[in-house]
Order: C-alpha cells, then structure tokens, then sequence
C-alpha cells in the first residue's frame, strides 16, 4: 500500500503522529510517498497513493464547539476519487463530533473513507500503533 499523510499541526503534536504512524506503516512493509503539511501537500505524492490519512488536531472550547482545525482548508484538497482515505485528529481533552466531520471530509472529496481516529496527545505512541493497526487490518479485509 502507497501511503501519503498529510498533516496541519500548530504545536507540533498531529505532525508528531503523523511520524509515528508513517514508522508503524513502513515497518510492515507499507511505503509513505510523502509526509506534508496540508496546506502545501506533495501533490505529486499525493496522486501516486493509494492511501490517504489526513491529520489534523481538535480546535473548540473543549467542552463545546470542537471542531478540526482548518476544515474549510482541508475541504479544498485535491478530490481523492479511486483513493482510500481515513482521518486522524490530536485532541486534548475531548474531540466532540471532529472525528466525524473529518470523514464527511474526506467523503466528499470522492474518497472511499476507512474510518479514522481521535488520538490522545498524552497517548500517541498507543494510539497511533492501535490506528495504524487497525489501517493495516481494514486493508487486508478489502483486498
Ligand atoms: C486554541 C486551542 C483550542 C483547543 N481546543 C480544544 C478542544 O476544544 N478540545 C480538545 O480536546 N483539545 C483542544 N485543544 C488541544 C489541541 O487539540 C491539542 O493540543 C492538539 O494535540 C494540538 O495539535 P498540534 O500540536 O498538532 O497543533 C485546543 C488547543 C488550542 C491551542
């Protein structure tokens, strides 16, 4: 499988993830094309993917209105018709509904969506090796 991930992180936890995640896929034997901010994808790596994963980190009041930071920007993607895609978000305390509004995302971009995942900031290495996992296990189920 052809990965590209494309990460907006203000802080450096959802580009920290993307790492990780991109590590767990090559380590079973997945190749990443390309790990890059999603305001300046890699596009040329973005069309040879078969994958996409798309991370952002959850933006709100953190009881109330959280929602994926830069929605509106990740909504103007290159459309990802023929292409999976899931979604990862970082989150402190509660992502709310983002996880969701993620995949509409990404399924109007044309994407088949493979689900996704809210990870814990305190808890990345767990929570991306589980996701990355579970991307792994969703793939072998598709073939
Ligand atoms: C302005 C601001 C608002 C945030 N709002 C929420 C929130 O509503 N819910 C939550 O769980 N985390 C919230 N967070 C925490 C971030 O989602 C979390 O720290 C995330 O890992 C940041 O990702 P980054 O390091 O890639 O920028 C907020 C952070 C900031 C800076």
């Amino acid at each position: 499988m052809k990965v590209a991930i494309l990460v907006e992180s203000l802080t450096g936890n959802t580009w920290k993830a993307g790492e990780m995640i991109a590590d767990q896929l090559q380590q079973v034997g997945w190749g990443i094309t390309a790990l890059s901010p999603a305001r300046h994808p890699d596009y040329a790596a973005l069309q040879a993917a078969d994958l996409v994963l798309v991370g952002t980190w959850v933006h709100g009041l953190f009881v109330v209105g959280q929602t994926p930071w830069a929605l509106a920007e990740l909504a103007k993607l290159p459309a990802m018709k023929g292409k999976r895609a899931a979604a990862f978000l970082t989150y402190a305390l509660n992502p709310g509904k983002s996880l969701q509004k993620m995949s509409n995302v990404l399924d109007s971009l044309g994407a088949e969506v493979l689900g996704g995942v809210a990870l814990h900031r305190a808890k990345l290495p767990a929570h991306t090796e589980e996701f990355a996992a579970r991307l792994v296990q969703r793939a072998a189920e598709l073939v």
